[in-house]
């Protein structure tokens, strides 16, 4: 059997390696005879990593130490970790999305990947109209320090719902990954960018919540009839970053079942075409969020009493 994919013995680095498509993504790699880091806040129950290292991504300094275990030198990265918005705050959720991949990308991959290895950040569909809106990220996409982007987007995390800082970060990712492409080109290392649908993850209450039923959800995945499982975002990831990519660079693909041809097609009401960053639709949007937040708290408590009753 010839191996393809070319995984065996190498160093490949996974973000959110407890739960998820980050978890199928290490399983895959594993089976595949890679030596897997992975990275994660929570408890990763999975077997035959090289080494788990518990480290919060919002927090600079953990990722500094989590590059400290890791090895020299690194073959490929995975940056799968991420937040909703729906429990988190602004800066939390931007920081793990976003931030954390540019900086251990410019601070670590930048010096230690090796030529002919591979980056892949899991974005979302909900990053998609980055293009159009590249005006409202090209100051945070082009600072190159942790600091930098915490002064730039200190008001927005003031101002705008966390669940904002999702599209936003995705977006910003995207660009990022994009521009990159080109740069690290030149050093013989691919960066490709998968944009997820709705998928039966962790967080897939926190979205179900976000829409109100899973049919919601469901309608946000394309024509299949039903959400992604995890190993069907894993497969693509595992794909980009193999041998078998070896001339795929700077892309986004998104992995939705036609919900982007639906909507490029005008058969389906594109709802991310919104600014991320508008004071005025962040102040509309936090508005309603929170009065609906509201309704969510007491229709529960009325639930509860009744439960209660009976
Ligand atoms: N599930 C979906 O419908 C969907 C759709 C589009 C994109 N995505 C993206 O897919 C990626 C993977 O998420 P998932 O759907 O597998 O959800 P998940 O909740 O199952 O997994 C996310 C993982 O990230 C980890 N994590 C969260 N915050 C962290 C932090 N600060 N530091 C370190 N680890 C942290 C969690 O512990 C968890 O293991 C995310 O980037 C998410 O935004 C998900």
């Amino acid at each position: 059997m010839k191996d393809y994919f070319g995984y065996k013995n190498k160093v490949c680095v996974v973000t959110g390696v407890s739960s998820g498509m980050g978890k199928s993504t290490a399983k895959m790699l594993v089976d595949l005879g890679a030596k897997v880091y992975g990275l994660d806040i929570n408890e990763c129950e999975l077997d035959g990593l090289e080494d788990f290292i518990d480290c919060n991504l919002s927090h600079k300094k953990d990722i500094d130490k989590a590059f400290k275990i890791i090895p020299k030198s690194i073959d490929c990265f995975f940056g799968v970790a991420g937040l909703s918005g729906a429990k988190t705050d602004y800066k939390t959720t931007f920081n793990c999305n976003y931030t954390a991949n540019m900086y251990i990308t410019l601070k670590y991959l930048k010096r230690r990947m090796t030529a002919g290895g591979a980056i892949v950040y899991c974005t979302s569909t909900a990053g998609q109209e980055w293009k159009k809106y590249k005006k409202e990220q090209n100051k945070v996409v082009h600072a190159n320090t942790w600091e930098e982007v915490q002064t730039l987007t200190k008001k927005l995390a003031e101002s705008a719902p966390a669940t904002f800082a999702y599209m936003y970060s995705k977006r910003c990712l995207s660009q990022f990954a994009c521009e990159q492409a080109v740069n690290f080109a030149k050093k013989g290392i691919r960066i490709n960018n998968v944009m997820p649908g709705s998928t039966d993850t962790g967080m897939k209450q926190e979205f179900q919540d976000m829409v109100g039923s899973e049919e919601g959800l469901i309608a946000q995945a394309g024509l299949a009839g039903r959400l992604a499982i995890p190993e069907e975002i894993a497969y693509p990831m595992v794909f980009l970053n193999s041998n078998m990519a070896s001339f795929i660079s700077g892309i986004d693909l998104a992995v939705d079942y036609t919900d982007t041809c639906l909507k490029e097609l005008g058969l389906k009401k594109n709802l991310e075409a919104v600014s991320a960053t508008n004071p005025i639709i962040c102040a509309m949007a936090k508005k309603m969020l929170n009065k609906s937040a509201k309704k969510m708290k007491a229709l529960n408590a009325g639930k509860e009493e009744t439960e209660e009753k009976n």
